[in-house]
């Protein structure tokens, strides 16, 4: 593949999730190959200090520029680098790629896929029965609005504990746009709009987060102004998604890149609830509670449903910063 194609394959990868939208994906071209390079400096030092959730992003965006790539009629070789960081970049993968036959399915939905953090419609019988879809060997689909409830409260739960930590919600407030004058708004992190909220709503969000949330803590009111409870109302479907207890995170987030397209494929929307994963005494209770064994592992789960409002751009850096020279 030329540069104008390796250029296009990685234009395509962008779109892929990462935590907090930090993107630390980075890349260059080498011939006919591709090199996927972590920008250290994007790693949150607090939430992320082992760099699980980079792992994940930098393995959602090589299945990206694969899938990317099966448009050309290409198959994708992807092989883990393990050197040193220089310069703030870290070697991670070098992507090759041969002829192959068959465009991948997931093809269709890899630019649109967004996270839905807003309200769902009441799901139709084809939204469960598409939602039931997804069940597979790496995933548990909860439908019943019971269990459905108990895992919001778990998730909630674990959430309030994670935020509980002073350096989480400061690195969080970082990564946060509450204005669209903030001048990354359209670049990286969380903005008002992919978070669903108001300009009345962020500036809440900011000050719950951020000054007041000693004192409304202390009140015991925080926990309800954190609540997501609302946002599990008409989801169609938690999924659970479970790997290998032993695999790397970089081919968990690959495989994670794909269910979630798999997901808009469907016509559903969703987002992630991290927290479920992160907090062990969440992922060992909804993992006993759904039979998924002690030798696989929480990678993490998605709240899925029919969305309901409209789509937002979706922020991301200008392909000239990612790809590197
Ligand atoms: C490892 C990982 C953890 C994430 N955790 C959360 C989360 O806890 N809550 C959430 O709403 N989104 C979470 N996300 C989704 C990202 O915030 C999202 O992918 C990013 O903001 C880019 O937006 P997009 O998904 O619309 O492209 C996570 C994504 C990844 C890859």
């Amino acid at each position: 593949m030329n540069a104008d194609g390796l250029r296009s394959l990685v234009a395509a990868a962008m779109a892929a999730p990462s935590v907090h939208n930090v993107q630390p994906a980075r890349w260059r071209i080498d011939g006919e190959a591709l090199i996927l390079l972590e920008d250290t400096a994007r790693r949150l030092t607090v939430g992320d200090p082992r760099g699980n959730d980079a792992a994940i992003s930098l393995g959602a965006a090589a299945e990206g520029a694969a899938i990317a790539a099966s448009a050309a009629g290409l198959a994708t070789r992807v092989e883990r680098l393990d050197g040193e960081a220089a310069g703030g970049l870290r070697p991670v993968a070098r992507l090759t790629f041969v002829p192959s036959a068959e465009p991948d399915p997931l093809l269709a939905v890899l630019k649109a896929r967004a996270s839905w953090r807003g309200p769902f419609l009441p799901p139709s019988p084809q939204d469960l029965a598409a939602a039931q879809a997804l069940l597979g060997e790496d995933r548990v689909v909860v439908c019943d609005p019971v269990a459905i409830a108990a895992a919001a409260a778990l998730y909630d739960r674990a959430s309030y504990a994670i935020i509980l930590g002073d350096g989480f919600r400061a690195e969080l407030r970082h990564w946060m746009r509450l204005s669209p004058r903030h001048p990354d708004w359209a670049r990286d992190g969380l903005n008002a709009a992919a978070m669903q909220l108001s300009a009345i709503e962020a500036l809440g969000a900011g000050a719950v987060l951020g000054p007041l949330f000693r004192p409304l803590a202390a009140l015991g009111v925080a926990p309800a102004l954190l609540a997501e409870a609302k946002g599990f109302g008409n989801a169609a479907a938690v999924v659970l998604f479970h790997r290998a207890a032993d695999e790397n995170p970089f081919d968990s987030g690959r495989a994670f890149h794909r269910l979630w397209l798999e997901v808009d494929a469907t016509g559903l929307g969703g987002n992630v609830l991290a927290a479920l994963a992160d907090d062990p005494a969440a992922a060992a209770a909804i993992c006993a509670a759904h039979g998924i064994g002690v030798d696989r592992r929480l990678v993490t789960a998605l709240r899925i449903g029919r969305r309901d409002g409209r789509p937002f751009p979706r922020a991301r850096l200008p392909l000239a910063e990612v790809l590197l020279d």
